[in-house]
Protein backbone atom coordinates (compact mmCIF):
# COMPACT_ATOMS: atom_id res chain seq x y z
CA UNK A 1 0.00 0.00 0.00
CA UNK A 2 1.30 3.27 -0.69
CA UNK A 3 2.40 5.34 2.07
CA UNK A 4 1.01 9.23 2.66
CA UNK A 5 2.85 11.43 4.33
CA UNK A 6 2.66 15.82 5.08
CA UNK A 7 5.02 18.18 4.23
CA UNK A 8 5.45 21.79 4.36
CA UNK A 9 9.18 21.51 2.88
CA UNK A 10 10.41 23.94 -0.09
CA UNK A 11 9.49 21.51 -3.17
CA UNK A 12 12.80 22.55 -4.55
CA UNK A 13 14.16 20.36 -1.77
CA UNK A 14 12.24 17.38 -2.54
CA UNK A 15 13.81 14.24 -3.14
CA UNK A 16 11.13 12.44 -5.35
CA UNK A 17 10.82 11.00 -8.57
CA UNK A 18 8.51 13.29 -9.38
CA UNK A 19 6.62 16.54 -8.21
CA UNK A 20 2.82 17.18 -9.28
CA UNK A 21 1.14 19.81 -10.34
CA UNK A 22 -2.27 21.57 -10.93
CA UNK A 23 -3.52 22.86 -14.24
CA UNK A 24 -6.89 24.05 -14.74
CA UNK A 25 -8.66 25.18 -18.01
CA UNK A 26 -8.92 28.86 -18.09
CA UNK A 27 -10.66 31.11 -20.61
CA UNK A 28 -7.64 32.02 -22.35
CA UNK A 29 -5.68 28.89 -22.00
CA UNK A 30 -3.91 26.75 -18.75
CA UNK A 31 -3.88 28.36 -15.38
CA UNK A 32 -1.94 26.93 -12.57
CA UNK A 33 -3.55 26.11 -9.60
CA UNK A 34 -2.65 26.91 -6.36
CA UNK A 35 0.03 25.05 -4.94
CA UNK A 36 2.62 25.16 -7.91
CA UNK A 37 4.17 28.80 -7.17
CA UNK A 38 6.97 27.60 -5.66
CA UNK A 39 7.16 24.91 -8.69
CA UNK A 40 6.55 27.73 -10.85
CA UNK A 41 9.24 30.20 -9.92
CA UNK A 42 11.44 27.81 -10.67
CA UNK A 43 10.66 28.21 -14.13
CA UNK A 44 10.83 32.25 -13.61
CA UNK A 45 7.10 32.08 -13.62
CA UNK A 46 6.78 30.47 -17.12
CA UNK A 47 5.48 27.55 -16.19
CA UNK A 48 1.51 28.07 -17.14
CA UNK A 49 3.33 29.05 -21.05
CA UNK A 50 5.55 26.50 -21.07
CA UNK A 51 2.42 23.61 -20.55
CA UNK A 52 0.46 25.57 -23.29
CA UNK A 53 3.05 25.46 -25.87
CA UNK A 54 3.26 21.64 -25.13
CA UNK A 55 -0.25 21.45 -25.75
CA UNK A 56 -1.45 21.22 -22.39
CA UNK A 57 -4.99 22.60 -21.55
CA UNK A 58 -6.13 21.86 -18.40
CA UNK A 59 -8.74 19.92 -19.13
CA UNK A 60 -9.83 16.95 -16.51
CA UNK A 61 -7.78 13.51 -16.54
CA UNK A 62 -4.75 15.82 -18.88
CA UNK A 63 -1.23 14.26 -17.96
CA UNK A 64 1.89 16.61 -19.17
CA UNK A 65 5.47 15.93 -18.06
CA UNK A 66 8.66 17.90 -18.61
CA UNK A 67 11.77 18.31 -16.99
CA UNK A 68 11.94 20.33 -13.17
CA UNK A 69 13.74 23.34 -13.10
CA UNK A 70 17.42 23.78 -12.65
CA UNK A 71 18.12 23.54 -8.80
CA UNK A 72 15.22 20.84 -7.54
CA UNK A 73 15.86 17.28 -6.25
CA UNK A 74 13.09 15.90 -8.32
CA UNK A 75 13.96 15.36 -11.72
CA UNK A 76 10.67 15.65 -13.29
CA UNK A 77 7.50 17.99 -12.99
CA UNK A 78 3.70 16.41 -13.79
CA UNK A 79 1.04 18.77 -14.51
CA UNK A 80 -1.98 16.81 -14.22
CA UNK A 81 -5.37 18.60 -15.68
CA UNK A 82 -7.83 19.83 -13.06
CA UNK A 83 -10.59 20.86 -15.64
CA UNK A 84 -12.88 24.23 -15.05
CA UNK A 85 -11.08 26.84 -12.99
CA UNK A 86 -13.58 27.15 -9.85
CA UNK A 87 -15.98 30.14 -9.92
CA UNK A 88 -14.63 33.54 -7.92
CA UNK A 89 -13.77 32.94 -4.02
CA UNK A 90 -14.78 29.72 -4.10
CA UNK A 91 -11.54 26.50 -4.16
CA UNK A 92 -11.25 23.70 -6.15
CA UNK A 93 -14.54 20.74 -5.64
CA UNK A 94 -13.16 17.63 -3.23
CA UNK A 95 -14.31 15.38 -6.83
CA UNK A 96 -11.70 17.27 -8.82
CA UNK A 97 -9.26 17.12 -6.10
CA UNK A 98 -9.36 13.38 -5.68
CA UNK A 99 -9.67 12.94 -9.40
CA UNK A 100 -6.22 14.72 -10.16
CA UNK A 101 -4.65 12.95 -7.43
CA UNK A 102 -5.92 9.75 -8.74
CA UNK A 103 -4.34 10.32 -12.52
CA UNK A 104 -1.11 11.73 -11.24
CA UNK A 105 -0.61 8.09 -9.37
CA UNK A 106 -1.38 6.12 -12.51
CA UNK A 107 0.80 8.39 -14.72
CA UNK A 108 3.55 7.65 -11.79
CA UNK A 109 3.20 4.14 -11.73
CA UNK A 110 6.49 2.09 -11.45
CA UNK A 111 8.32 5.18 -9.67
CA UNK A 112 8.93 5.43 -5.63
CA UNK A 113 7.71 8.45 -4.37
CA UNK A 114 6.08 11.39 -5.38
CA UNK A 115 5.03 15.04 -4.23
CA UNK A 116 1.71 16.20 -5.06
CA UNK A 117 1.92 20.08 -4.70
CA UNK A 118 -1.73 20.62 -5.60
CA UNK A 119 -4.28 22.87 -3.94
CA UNK A 120 -4.59 22.67 -0.30
CA UNK A 121 -6.85 24.96 1.21
CA UNK A 122 -8.54 22.68 4.73
CA UNK A 123 -8.48 19.36 5.84
CA UNK A 124 -11.19 17.83 3.38
CA UNK A 125 -8.67 18.86 0.70
CA UNK A 126 -6.00 16.61 2.53
CA UNK A 127 -8.75 13.92 2.49
CA UNK A 128 -9.56 14.14 -0.93
CA UNK A 129 -6.09 14.24 -2.37
CA UNK A 130 -5.01 11.34 -0.02
CA UNK A 131 -8.13 9.29 -0.79
CA UNK A 132 -7.17 10.21 -5.00
CA UNK A 133 -3.94 9.34 -4.55
CA UNK A 134 -4.41 5.59 -2.61
CA UNK A 135 -6.93 4.90 -4.80
CA UNK A 136 -5.50 5.73 -8.20
CA UNK A 137 -2.36 3.77 -7.48
CA UNK A 138 -3.99 0.52 -6.88
CA UNK A 139 -2.99 -2.07 -8.92
CA UNK A 140 -3.70 -5.98 -9.10
CA UNK A 141 -0.82 -7.56 -9.78
CA UNK A 142 -1.33 -10.81 -7.01
CA UNK A 143 -1.51 -13.08 -10.30
CA UNK A 144 1.43 -11.97 -12.19
CA UNK A 145 5.08 -13.46 -12.05
CA UNK A 146 5.70 -10.70 -9.50
CA UNK A 147 8.38 -12.98 -7.73
CA UNK A 148 10.94 -13.21 -11.18
CA UNK A 149 12.40 -10.52 -13.44
CA UNK A 150 9.16 -10.26 -15.55
CA UNK A 151 7.99 -8.82 -12.59
CA UNK A 152 5.21 -5.97 -11.89
CA UNK A 153 7.97 -3.47 -11.14
CA UNK A 154 9.55 -4.18 -14.15
CA UNK A 155 6.66 -3.83 -16.52
CA UNK A 156 6.23 0.19 -14.39
CA UNK A 157 3.18 -1.29 -12.57
CA UNK A 158 4.01 -1.35 -9.31
CA UNK A 159 2.10 1.17 -7.33
CA UNK A 160 3.89 4.60 -5.78
CA UNK A 161 5.60 3.48 -2.74
CA UNK A 162 4.94 6.97 -1.23
CA UNK A 163 2.97 9.71 -1.85
CA UNK A 164 4.11 13.23 0.01
CA UNK A 165 1.06 16.02 -0.13
CA UNK A 166 2.75 19.36 0.17
CA UNK A 167 1.18 22.18 1.96
CA UNK A 168 -0.64 19.09 3.83
CA UNK A 169 0.56 20.71 7.85
CA UNK A 170 1.66 17.33 9.53
CA UNK A 171 1.36 19.59 13.12
CA UNK A 172 -2.55 19.90 12.17
CA UNK A 173 -4.67 18.06 14.11
CA UNK A 174 -7.37 18.25 11.70
CA UNK A 175 -5.42 17.57 8.74
CA UNK A 176 -3.63 14.48 10.57
CA UNK A 177 -6.97 12.96 11.05
CA UNK A 178 -8.07 14.00 7.20
CA UNK A 179 -4.82 11.57 6.20
CA UNK A 180 -5.83 8.73 8.52
CA UNK A 181 -9.16 8.49 7.80
CA UNK A 182 -8.33 8.93 3.93
CA UNK A 183 -5.95 6.12 4.57
CA UNK A 184 -8.31 3.70 6.36
CA UNK A 185 -10.78 3.96 3.35
CA UNK A 186 -8.51 3.89 0.89
CA UNK A 187 -7.00 0.90 2.57
CA UNK A 188 -10.45 -1.02 2.98
CA UNK A 189 -12.15 -0.05 -0.25
CA UNK A 190 -8.64 -1.44 -2.35
CA UNK A 191 -9.02 -4.20 -0.28
CA UNK A 192 -12.69 -4.77 -1.83
CA UNK A 193 -11.06 -4.62 -5.01
CA UNK A 194 -8.75 -7.17 -4.62
CA UNK A 195 -11.58 -9.59 -3.32
CA UNK A 196 -13.88 -8.80 -6.66
CA UNK A 197 -10.44 -9.24 -8.62
CA UNK A 198 -9.34 -12.62 -7.28
CA UNK A 199 -10.82 -14.93 -9.96
CA UNK A 200 -13.21 -17.52 -9.16
CA UNK A 201 -11.84 -20.49 -8.81
CA UNK A 202 -9.96 -19.29 -5.88
CA UNK A 203 -12.12 -17.01 -4.07
CA UNK A 204 -14.98 -19.16 -3.06
CA UNK A 205 -17.77 -18.40 -0.69
CA UNK A 206 -15.65 -20.72 2.09
CA UNK A 207 -12.73 -18.34 1.19
CA UNK A 208 -14.22 -15.27 1.30
CA UNK A 209 -15.82 -16.44 4.62
CA UNK A 210 -12.01 -16.90 5.84
CA UNK A 211 -11.20 -13.82 4.69
CA UNK A 212 -13.93 -12.01 6.48
CA UNK A 213 -12.87 -13.94 9.93
CA UNK A 214 -9.13 -12.97 9.57
CA UNK A 215 -10.19 -9.07 9.21
CA UNK A 216 -12.52 -9.52 12.29
CA UNK A 217 -9.86 -10.86 14.30
CA UNK A 218 -7.70 -8.12 13.45
CA UNK A 219 -10.18 -5.30 13.74
CA UNK A 220 -11.89 -5.84 16.75
CA UNK A 221 -15.15 -7.35 14.83
CA UNK A 222 -17.17 -10.57 15.95
CA UNK A 223 -17.61 -12.80 12.72
CA UNK A 224 -20.15 -15.51 12.70
CA UNK A 225 -20.04 -18.20 9.68
CA UNK A 226 -22.90 -20.15 8.69
CA UNK A 227 -21.65 -23.20 6.85
CA UNK A 228 -24.27 -25.21 4.78
CA UNK A 229 -24.79 -27.68 7.24
CA UNK A 230 -25.78 -24.44 9.57
CA UNK A 231 -28.04 -22.99 6.67
CA UNK A 232 -29.88 -25.99 5.79
CA UNK A 233 -30.95 -26.89 9.51
CA UNK A 234 -31.61 -22.76 9.76
CA UNK A 235 -33.60 -23.14 6.83
CA UNK A 236 -31.84 -20.79 4.87
CA UNK A 237 -33.79 -22.18 1.32
CA UNK A 238 -32.78 -19.27 -0.97
CA UNK A 239 -29.01 -19.45 -0.45
CA UNK A 240 -29.14 -23.25 -0.44
CA UNK A 241 -30.64 -23.29 -3.83
CA UNK A 242 -28.60 -20.59 -5.56
CA UNK A 243 -25.28 -22.58 -3.90
CA UNK A 244 -27.15 -26.09 -4.82
CA UNK A 245 -25.19 -26.61 -8.16
CA UNK A 246 -21.75 -25.60 -7.07
CA UNK A 247 -18.80 -27.75 -6.07
CA UNK A 248 -18.34 -24.86 -3.67
CA UNK A 249 -20.74 -24.46 -0.92
CA UNK A 250 -22.15 -21.47 0.25
CA UNK A 251 -22.26 -19.34 3.56
CA UNK A 252 -23.77 -16.69 5.38
CA UNK A 253 -21.00 -14.60 6.67
CA UNK A 254 -22.22 -11.48 10.04
CA UNK A 255 -19.90 -9.28 10.91
CA UNK A 256 -20.93 -7.14 13.84
CA UNK A 257 -19.29 -4.30 15.36
CA UNK A 258 -20.24 -2.45 18.17
CA UNK A 259 -19.37 0.49 19.83
CA UNK A 260 -20.07 1.69 23.02
CA UNK A 261 -21.34 4.54 22.60
CA UNK A 262 -24.25 4.21 19.89
CA UNK A 263 -26.84 5.44 19.99
CA UNK A 264 -27.95 3.67 16.41
CA UNK A 265 -27.65 0.05 14.94
CA UNK A 266 -27.41 -0.22 11.11
CA UNK A 267 -26.98 -3.60 8.72
CA UNK A 268 -25.38 -3.71 5.83
CA UNK A 269 -26.57 -6.36 3.48
CA UNK A 270 -24.45 -7.67 0.39
CA UNK A 271 -24.71 -9.95 -2.66
CA UNK A 272 -21.61 -12.56 -2.76
CA UNK A 273 -22.43 -14.66 -5.85
CA UNK A 274 -18.67 -15.33 -6.35
CA UNK A 275 -19.38 -16.52 -10.02
CA UNK A 276 -22.70 -16.07 -11.44
CA UNK A 277 -23.10 -18.20 -14.71
CA UNK A 278 -26.79 -18.12 -15.07
CA UNK A 279 -26.94 -21.58 -13.19
CA UNK A 280 -29.00 -24.02 -15.11
CA UNK A 281 -30.48 -20.51 -16.92
CA UNK A 282 -26.85 -20.22 -18.02
CA UNK A 283 -25.56 -16.99 -19.26
CA UNK A 284 -24.47 -17.05 -23.44
CA UNK A 285 -21.02 -16.51 -24.05
CA UNK A 286 -20.12 -12.46 -23.79
CA UNK A 287 -22.07 -12.26 -20.84
CA UNK A 288 -20.23 -14.49 -18.45
CA UNK A 289 -16.57 -13.54 -18.24
CA UNK A 290 -16.50 -10.57 -15.74
CA UNK A 291 -19.04 -12.73 -13.51
CA UNK A 292 -16.10 -12.68 -10.51
CA UNK A 293 -17.21 -9.50 -10.12
CA UNK A 294 -20.96 -10.69 -8.98
CA UNK A 295 -19.73 -10.56 -4.99
CA UNK A 296 -19.17 -6.59 -5.45
CA UNK A 297 -22.23 -5.69 -2.76
CA UNK A 298 -20.77 -8.41 -0.36
CA UNK A 299 -17.25 -6.59 -0.74
CA UNK A 300 -18.25 -3.38 -0.47
CA UNK A 301 -20.24 -4.41 2.78
CA UNK A 302 -17.32 -6.10 4.21
CA UNK A 303 -15.07 -3.24 3.37
CA UNK A 304 -17.34 -0.84 5.13
CA UNK A 305 -18.06 -2.55 8.12
CA UNK A 306 -13.88 -2.91 9.25
CA UNK A 307 -13.58 0.95 7.86
CA UNK A 308 -16.33 1.69 10.73
CA UNK A 309 -14.54 -0.16 13.13
CA UNK A 310 -11.15 1.57 12.19
CA UNK A 311 -12.55 4.63 12.82
CA UNK A 312 -14.20 3.44 15.67
CA UNK A 313 -17.26 5.45 14.69
CA UNK A 314 -20.18 5.08 17.43
CA UNK A 315 -23.00 3.41 15.80
CA UNK A 316 -23.16 -0.48 15.72
CA UNK A 317 -22.36 -1.70 11.69
CA UNK A 318 -23.46 -5.40 11.24
CA UNK A 319 -22.22 -6.71 7.85
CA UNK A 320 -24.38 -9.64 6.15
CA UNK A 321 -22.63 -11.35 3.53
CA UNK A 322 -24.38 -13.44 1.50
CA UNK A 323 -21.89 -15.85 -0.48
CA UNK A 324 -22.81 -18.33 -2.98
CA UNK A 325 -21.71 -19.76 -6.42
CA UNK A 326 -24.04 -20.06 -8.96
CA UNK A 327 -23.64 -22.96 -11.30
CA UNK A 328 -25.31 -25.39 -13.41
CA UNK A 329 -24.91 -29.02 -12.49
CA UNK A 330 -26.95 -32.31 -12.06
CA UNK A 331 -27.60 -30.79 -8.58
CA UNK A 332 -28.54 -27.10 -9.07
CA UNK A 333 -32.14 -25.61 -8.56
CA UNK A 334 -33.98 -25.82 -12.02
CA UNK A 335 -36.40 -23.13 -13.29
CA UNK A 336 -39.76 -24.45 -12.00
CA UNK A 337 -38.20 -25.48 -8.76
CA UNK A 338 -39.93 -23.94 -5.12
CA UNK A 339 -37.49 -22.64 -2.93
CA UNK A 340 -38.89 -22.11 0.80
CA UNK A 341 -36.89 -19.27 1.60
CA UNK A 342 -35.23 -18.32 5.24
CA UNK A 343 -38.60 -16.00 5.81
CA UNK A 344 -41.15 -19.12 5.45
CA UNK A 345 -42.07 -17.57 1.80
CA UNK A 346 -41.72 -19.84 -1.01
CA UNK A 347 -40.57 -18.20 -4.28
CA UNK A 348 -40.89 -20.20 -7.47
CA UNK A 349 -37.52 -20.10 -10.00
CA UNK A 350 -38.38 -19.37 -12.98
CA UNK A 351 -34.73 -17.89 -14.51
CA UNK A 352 -31.86 -19.48 -12.18
CA UNK A 353 -29.79 -16.45 -13.28
CA UNK A 354 -32.32 -13.85 -11.14
CA UNK A 355 -30.10 -15.99 -8.11
CA UNK A 356 -29.05 -12.06 -6.00
CA UNK A 357 -32.79 -11.66 -4.87
CA UNK A 358 -32.61 -15.38 -3.36
CA UNK A 359 -29.61 -14.57 -1.72
CA UNK A 360 -30.29 -11.58 -0.71
CA UNK A 361 -34.04 -12.52 0.86
CA UNK A 362 -32.73 -14.95 3.51
CA UNK A 363 -29.73 -12.35 4.48
CA UNK A 364 -32.36 -9.65 4.75
CA UNK A 365 -34.71 -11.55 6.40
CA UNK A 366 -32.21 -12.24 9.04
CA UNK A 367 -30.84 -8.88 9.61
CA UNK A 368 -34.40 -7.73 10.23
CA UNK A 369 -34.87 -10.05 13.05
CA UNK A 370 -32.35 -7.80 15.01
CA UNK A 371 -34.50 -4.61 14.32
CA UNK A 372 -31.55 -2.64 13.25
CA UNK A 373 -32.73 0.90 12.81
CA UNK A 374 -32.01 0.93 8.69
CA UNK A 375 -30.95 -1.81 6.33
CA UNK A 376 -28.96 -1.01 2.99
CA UNK A 377 -28.10 -3.46 0.78
CA UNK A 378 -25.88 -3.43 -2.18
CA UNK A 379 -26.01 -5.79 -5.06
CA UNK A 380 -25.07 -6.68 -8.69
CA UNK A 381 -28.71 -7.20 -9.30
CA UNK A 382 -29.59 -6.32 -12.79
CA UNK A 383 -28.34 -5.89 -16.05
CA UNK A 384 -31.47 -3.59 -16.35
CA UNK A 385 -29.80 -1.10 -14.25
CA UNK A 386 -27.08 -0.79 -16.22
CA UNK A 387 -29.35 -0.23 -19.09
CA UNK A 388 -30.87 2.33 -17.43
CA UNK A 389 -28.24 4.49 -15.46
CA UNK A 390 -24.83 3.14 -17.33
CA UNK A 391 -21.48 2.10 -15.88
CA UNK A 392 -20.87 4.46 -13.38
CA UNK A 393 -24.06 5.40 -11.84
CA UNK A 394 -25.40 2.85 -9.25
CA UNK A 395 -29.65 3.21 -8.42
CA UNK A 396 -31.14 3.75 -5.42
CA UNK A 397 -34.03 2.17 -4.15
CA UNK A 398 -36.31 2.73 -0.71
CA UNK A 399 -39.22 1.97 1.45
CA UNK A 400 -38.96 5.79 2.36
CA UNK A 401 -38.41 8.68 -0.11
CA UNK A 402 -36.30 10.80 2.85
CA UNK A 403 -33.80 8.06 3.38
CA UNK A 404 -33.59 6.95 -0.25
CA UNK A 405 -32.47 10.99 -0.39
CA UNK A 406 -30.36 10.88 2.09
CA UNK A 407 -28.43 8.54 0.08
CA UNK A 408 -28.18 9.86 -2.68
CA UNK A 409 -26.25 13.05 -0.65
CA UNK A 410 -24.22 11.13 0.95
CA UNK A 411 -22.96 9.36 -1.91
CA UNK A 412 -22.60 12.88 -4.16
CA UNK A 413 -20.44 13.87 -1.05
CA UNK A 414 -17.93 11.06 -1.29
CA UNK A 415 -17.36 11.31 -4.88
CA UNK A 416 -19.83 8.51 -5.97
CA UNK A 417 -22.71 8.95 -8.60
CA UNK A 418 -25.87 7.28 -7.86
CA UNK A 419 -29.28 8.17 -8.92
CA UNK A 420 -33.04 7.13 -7.21
CA UNK A 421 -35.33 5.20 -8.78
CA UNK A 422 -38.88 4.55 -7.97
CA UNK A 423 -40.54 0.59 -6.76
CA UNK A 424 -43.74 1.34 -8.82
CA UNK A 425 -46.21 -1.26 -7.10
CA UNK A 426 -48.29 -2.69 -10.29
CA UNK A 427 -44.81 -4.06 -11.52
CA UNK A 428 -45.49 -6.74 -8.46
CA UNK A 429 -48.00 -8.68 -10.21
CA UNK A 430 -46.12 -9.72 -13.10
CA UNK A 431 -43.85 -11.97 -10.40
CA UNK A 432 -47.03 -13.64 -9.44
CA UNK A 433 -46.78 -17.50 -9.27
CA UNK A 434 -49.50 -19.87 -9.70
CA UNK A 435 -47.61 -22.61 -7.64
CA UNK A 436 -45.92 -20.11 -5.06
CA UNK A 437 -45.83 -17.10 -3.42
CA UNK A 438 -43.86 -15.27 -5.51
CA UNK A 439 -41.65 -15.77 -8.74
CA UNK A 440 -38.14 -14.82 -8.87
CA UNK A 441 -38.76 -13.01 -12.07
CA UNK A 442 -41.22 -10.52 -13.12
CA UNK A 443 -41.86 -8.38 -16.32
CA UNK A 444 -38.42 -7.65 -18.42
CA UNK A 445 -39.39 -4.04 -19.00
CA UNK A 446 -38.26 -2.15 -15.37
CA UNK A 447 -36.00 -5.12 -14.34
CA UNK A 448 -33.95 -3.49 -12.02
CA UNK A 449 -37.41 -2.36 -10.14
CA UNK A 450 -38.78 -5.44 -10.30
CA UNK A 451 -36.01 -6.95 -8.75
CA UNK A 452 -36.52 -4.08 -5.95
CA UNK A 453 -40.21 -4.63 -5.16
CA UNK A 454 -38.72 -8.42 -4.68
CA UNK A 455 -36.21 -7.62 -2.27
CA UNK A 456 -39.00 -5.11 -0.31
CA UNK A 457 -40.88 -8.54 0.34
CA UNK A 458 -38.47 -9.71 2.63
CA UNK A 459 -37.77 -6.68 4.61
CA UNK A 460 -39.37 -6.46 7.81
CA UNK A 461 -42.37 -4.89 8.40
CA UNK A 462 -41.60 -1.44 9.70
CA UNK A 463 -37.70 -1.30 8.82
CA UNK A 464 -36.38 1.41 6.86
CA UNK A 465 -34.49 0.07 3.57
CA UNK A 466 -33.02 0.70 0.70
CA UNK A 467 -31.14 -1.11 -1.81
CA UNK A 468 -28.38 -0.03 -4.17
CA UNK A 469 -28.04 -1.47 -7.68
CA UNK A 470 -24.24 -1.40 -8.70
CA UNK A 471 -24.04 -3.47 -11.36
CA UNK A 472 -23.02 -0.81 -13.90
CA UNK A 473 -20.43 0.88 -11.54
CA UNK A 474 -18.69 -2.20 -9.57
CA UNK A 475 -16.59 -3.52 -12.22
CA UNK A 476 -15.08 -1.12 -14.93
CA UNK A 477 -14.50 -2.79 -18.41
CA UNK A 478 -13.11 -0.24 -20.10
CA UNK A 479 -9.95 1.95 -19.30
CA UNK A 480 -8.68 3.43 -16.33
CA UNK A 481 -9.99 7.05 -15.32
CA UNK A 482 -9.51 9.74 -12.68
CA UNK A 483 -8.62 6.66 -9.52
CA UNK A 484 -11.01 4.48 -10.52
CA UNK A 485 -9.03 1.37 -12.72
CA UNK A 486 -10.51 -1.31 -14.76
CA UNK A 487 -11.63 -4.27 -13.00
CA UNK A 488 -12.89 -4.31 -9.53
CA UNK A 489 -13.80 -0.23 -8.20
CA UNK A 490 -14.59 -0.48 -5.01
CA UNK A 491 -18.12 1.11 -6.00
CA UNK A 492 -20.73 1.83 -2.47
CA UNK A 493 -18.10 1.48 -0.46
CA UNK A 494 -17.10 4.95 0.38
CA UNK A 495 -21.45 5.58 0.15
CA UNK A 496 -21.97 2.65 3.29
CA UNK A 497 -19.09 4.33 5.01
CA UNK A 498 -20.43 7.82 5.02
CA UNK A 499 -23.70 6.54 5.82
CA UNK A 500 -22.15 4.90 9.22
CA UNK A 501 -20.39 8.60 9.81
CA UNK A 502 -23.41 10.39 9.40
CA UNK A 503 -25.61 8.23 11.76
CA UNK A 504 -22.49 8.23 14.34
CA UNK A 505 -22.99 12.08 14.41
CA UNK A 506 -26.85 11.54 14.72
CA UNK A 507 -27.44 13.17 11.47
CA UNK A 508 -28.96 10.12 9.84
CA UNK A 509 -32.65 8.83 10.94
N1 LIG B 1 -25.36 -10.65 -11.81
C1 LIG B 1 -26.39 -10.40 -12.74
C2 LIG B 1 -26.58 -8.92 -13.04
C3 LIG B 1 -25.44 -8.20 -13.69
C4 LIG B 1 -25.46 -7.93 -15.05
C5 LIG B 1 -24.37 -7.71 -12.95
C6 LIG B 1 -24.43 -7.25 -15.64
C7 LIG B 1 -23.33 -7.03 -13.55
C8 LIG B 1 -23.36 -6.78 -14.90
C9 LIG B 1 -27.71 -10.96 -12.20
O1 LIG B 1 -27.60 -12.06 -11.38
C10 LIG B 1 -28.55 -11.35 -13.37
O2 LIG B 1 -28.16 -12.23 -14.06
N2 LIG B 1 -29.72 -10.71 -13.52
C11 LIG B 1 -30.61 -11.00 -14.58
C12 LIG B 1 -32.01 -11.07 -14.01
C13 LIG B 1 -33.05 -11.57 -14.98
C14 LIG B 1 -32.80 -13.03 -15.30
C15 LIG B 1 -34.42 -11.39 -14.36
C16 LIG B 1 -30.49 -9.89 -15.62
O3 LIG B 1 -30.32 -8.74 -15.23
O4 LIG B 1 -30.52 -10.21 -16.80
MN1 LIG C 1 -27.55 -13.86 -12.46
ZN1 LIG D 1 -25.87 -12.25 -10.36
Amino acid sequence: MTALTLSTAAASGLRADAIVVGVAKGAKGPVLAPGAEAVDKGYDGALAGILETLGASGGEGEVTKLPAPSGFKAPVVVAVGLGAVPDKDEAYGAEALRRAAGVAARALAGAKKAVLALPITDAADVGALAEGAMLGAYAFDAYKETGRAGSAAKNGKAPLVEVALLGGKPRDAAHKAALARATAVAEELNRARDLINTPPNDLTPEAFAAVATAAGKEHGIKVQVLDEKALEKGGYGGILGVGAGSAAAPRLVKLSYTSSKAAKHLAFVGKGITYDSGGISLKPAGHNETMKCDMSGAAAVFAAVVAAARLGLEVNVTGWLALAENMPSGSATRPGDVLRMYSGKTVEVLNTDAEGRLVLADALWKASEEKPDAIIDVATLTGAMVLALGSRTFGVMANDDAFRASIVEAAEEVGEESWPMPLPEHLRKGMDSPTADIANMGERMGGGLVAGLFLKEFVGEGITWAHLDIAGPAFNESGPFGYTPKGGTGSAVRTLVRLAELTSAGDLG
